[in-house]
Formats: structure tokens, C-alpha cells, sequence
């Protein structure tokens, strides 16, 4: 930490307004809309597992964390570390049960599938090379006894192939070129 920040804790009570994410579609923050304004929340990792939405727009949750003060510039970075439900209006609710920001994680043991659209447009578009890099890269990792690969019909994304679903975790990509697949497995598996 520089000599100008100071840390504390803080609490905030607001609208959940949106997920934040990055270039490569991971949820790095939160936007919230507070009684002293709309606030970005930086989330910690283990709020940010997936890119996938679960809180909708307009829940009332609050949020605790830490937040970090430039005492030179006044600048404030707010960082959180739990989520939980909050009544209308922002008074903390009866339920102390943290708020689920996403689907739990597949557990690690758990057997997955991976879907590939093998119809005429997403073909044309690469589907088949997006096959058989998968099918090399779980042979490679050891990955192929416990990823199940498998070719799927159209999803009507056709435009948008070769489009790809990842199971349990039911996230869809498009687009999806031969050098994406690390990034999907590793963000799955
Ligand atoms: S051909 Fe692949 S989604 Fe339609």
C-alpha cells in the first residue's frame, strides 16, 4: 500500500445495477446504485468465478468490504468481500445468507461435456479444427477421461459460429477459435 492510501472497512446498501467485465468477459466488479450515488465495487476473486449473471438488475443487497482512500487525492477504490440480501429501502435483511452472485461452480470431479455445433454454418466457420484442438488438448492434459466432446445440432447462433456450450456449467461461446479453448477450459475445469 503507498504512503497515501489508508485502509478501512465499510458497508454499503444499495440497487445491484450491473455486472462489470473485462475484455476477456470475467466479472471484475459491480455497479451499485447508493442513497449518495451510483458506486463501482471491485469484487474479490472469490466473488468472481464466472461470467455468468445471476443477481438482477434492481435487487437490494449489501455490500461489505474494505475500501482503500488516497489521502493525496481523495480518489476512493472500494473493494468487496461478501454480498448479502438487503430489504427495499437498504436495511439489512433477516437472512444473513450471502446473496448468490453465480451458479455454484461444477465441483472438480463432477464429469463435463462440451458441445460443438457441427451444422453447415458453423462449419464453414471452423468448427471442426474448434473439435479436434479440444480432442487433442484433453488428450494431452488427461483431461478427455472426465470431458465429455460432443458434436451438437444447430443452436440458431449461426452467424455467430462455431458456438459452443460448456456443461454443468451451461455457458455458451461464440466465436470460438482453436485458440480460445485453454482460456474455456481452464475457466471450467
Ligand atoms: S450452424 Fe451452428 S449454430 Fe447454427
Amino acid at each position: 500500500m503507498g504512503k497515501h492510501t489508508k485502509k478501512t472497512d465499510f458497508t454499503l446498501s444499495g440497487r445491484f445495477l450491473a455486472y462489470i467485465l473485462s475484455k476477456s468477459c470475467n466479472v471484475k466488479g459491480i455497479r451499485l446504485a447508493t442513497s449518495q450515488g451510483e458506486q463501482y465495487i471491485k469484487l474479490a476473486r472469490a466473488l468472481r468465478p464466472a461470467c455468468s449473471e445471476v443477481l438482477q438488475p434492481g435487487t437490494w443487497i449489501q455490500v461489505q468490504g474494505y475500501q482503500k482512500v488516497n489521502t493525496k487525492t481523495g480518489k476512493i477504490k472500494l473493494k468487496a468481500k461478501a454480498i448479502m440480501p438487503a430489504l427495499p429501502g437498504g436495511s439489512s435483511s433477516n437472512s444473513n445468507a450471502p446473496v448468490q452472485l453465480f451458479p455454484e461452480p461444477a465441483s472438480k470431479t463432477q464429469k463435463g461435456k462440451i458441445r460443438i455445433c457441427q451444422k453447415s454454418s458453423c462449419r464453414k466457420r471452423g468448427s471442426q479444427q474448434v473439435f479436434t484442438a479440444l480432442n487433442s488438448a484433453l488428450q494431452a492434459s488427461g483431461q478427455d477421461k472426465e470431458i465429455q466432446l460432443q458434436p451438437m445440432g444447430c443452436v440458431g447462433k449461426c452467424k455467430a459460429g462455431p458456438n459452443l456450450v460448456v456443461l454443468p456449467d451451461k455457458a455458451r461461446y461464440t466465436k470460438v477459435k482453436p485458440k480460445n479453448i485453454t482460456n474455456i477450459l481452464q475457466q471450467h475445469f
